[in-house]
């Protein structure tokens, strides 16, 4: 089978070509990504002399065409994905997220191609901290930031192209991740990485914000579960019941690292920053037979912590840069 993966250098995508690389020799793996600063080629050094390399833009129509040409399968990941740049700039968003899925779109339907789009809990909006309900896949759309509405843009792009077109398309829409490779920009790895360089952690608002977290490798074994035996069409939600406040996820990553859990500032808070996530995967559990194997929170951050420990070398290059950005918008709150 001839597998392409859009975003295959990112945090998601990469992990996503180890594991198929890993478990599906007979897979031909071609990854197609534009390396922006989110891409990172050193994220493919463990598989790069088994799998093939583009760089480019998903929204290159003569390129993705045929990119697509050669392929039985392609795998969506490639995306603007971080909501603090979303607010900076959406310009980048709306050009990745809805031009780019839909140049993709345009090709799998000239080709016939099975295609699985990687989405996010976001496009639902958030949830109040004591409302009991989560996320189901009939949960109205109520995105909130530019990287979310374009999220959201592009799943209903796929559902068209389903009705209208015929595509052979499936979706899954997934909770927060984490694990190795994820840009330090994003909350786990950039407080991983400031306690490791001796600075305080940093807290959105009053920290109370709830993500459901999910382990990397379970999310990628949810998608391979969807392409296997997903209904073409639907849509299925990923999540591990991992849900957390973002206090509770800085007080754990300093106590594994032995300092005092308490040694973190609070700084100004996200505009339009969403209370809560979560997730209910029943549907994916009980129709396709999918469960995580990562079922406790701390023990996959604890080997998430030795990971950034242990890769330096991975990391670093792109830190002074990230925690300039974040300098010119954040303010320490007394
Ligand atoms: P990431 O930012 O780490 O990686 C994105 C990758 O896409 C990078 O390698 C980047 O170079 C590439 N890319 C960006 N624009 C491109 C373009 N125009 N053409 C080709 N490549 C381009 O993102 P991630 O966290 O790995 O997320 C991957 C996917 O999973 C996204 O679609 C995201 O919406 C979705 N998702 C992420 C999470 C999460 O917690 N990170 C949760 C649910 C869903
Ligand atoms: O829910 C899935 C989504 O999870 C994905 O679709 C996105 O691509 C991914 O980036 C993530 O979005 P979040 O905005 O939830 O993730 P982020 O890592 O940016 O922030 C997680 C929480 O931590 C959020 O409540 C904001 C907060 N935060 C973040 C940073 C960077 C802080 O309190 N301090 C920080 O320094």
């Amino acid at each position: 089978m001839r597998l392409l993966v859009t975003g295959g250098a990112g945090f998601i995508g990469a992990n996503f070509v180890h594991r198929t690389v890993e478990d599906r020799p007979d897979v031909r793996v071609t990854v197609l990504d534009k390396l922006t600063y989110a891409g990172n080629r050193a994220s493919l050094d463990p598989v790069a002399d088994r799998i093939a390399f583009v760089r480019g833009d998903v929204a290159d129509a003569a390129l993705v065409d045929r990119l697509v040409a050669d392929s039985d399968l392609v795998v969506h990941f490639a995306a603007e994905s971080h909501n603090d740049n979303s607010l900076g700039d959406p310009a980048p968003f709306v050009h990745t997220n809805l031009v780019g899925t839909f140049t993709l779109l345009e090709a799998v339907r000239k080709h016939g191609v099975r295609y699985h789009h990687i989405s996010t809990d976001e496009v639902y909006g958030d949830l109040d901290l004591d409302d009991p309900a989560r996320f189901t896949e009939s949960t109205p759309y109520n995105p909130s930031s530019p990287y979310s509405s374009t999220k959201a843009g592009s799943d209903l792009l796929v559902r068209a192209w389903v009705r209208s077109f015929g595509v052979a398309a499936t979706l899954s829409n997934c909770s927060n991740n984490y694990g190795p490779y994820q840009h330090v920009e994003k909350f786990i790895p950039r407080q991983i990485t400031n306690v490791l360089d001796g600075v305080r952690p940093r807290l959105y608002g009053s920290g109370r914000n709830v993500r459901d977290w999910i382990h990397v490798d379970d999310h990628n074994s949810a998608v391979w579960t969807i392409i296997d035996k997903g209904e073409i069409g639907q849509t299925y939600l990923i999540g591990a019941d991992g849900e957390t406040d973002n206090r509770t996820v800085v007080e754990t990553i300093l106590e594994l690292c032995g300092r005092d859990p308490g040694d973190f500032d609070f700084v100004t808070d996200r505009p339009g920053h969403d209370l809560r996530y979560a997730i209910d995967s029943t549907r994916l559990r009980t129709e396709l037979g999918w469960s995580p194997r990562y079922g406790d929170f701390r023990s996959g951050l604890a080997a998430t912590v030795d990971w950034y420990r242990s890769h330096e070398d991975w990391w670093r290059p792109q830190k002074a840069a990230t925690e300039r950005a974040y300098a010119r918008t954040e303010t320490i709150l007394e």
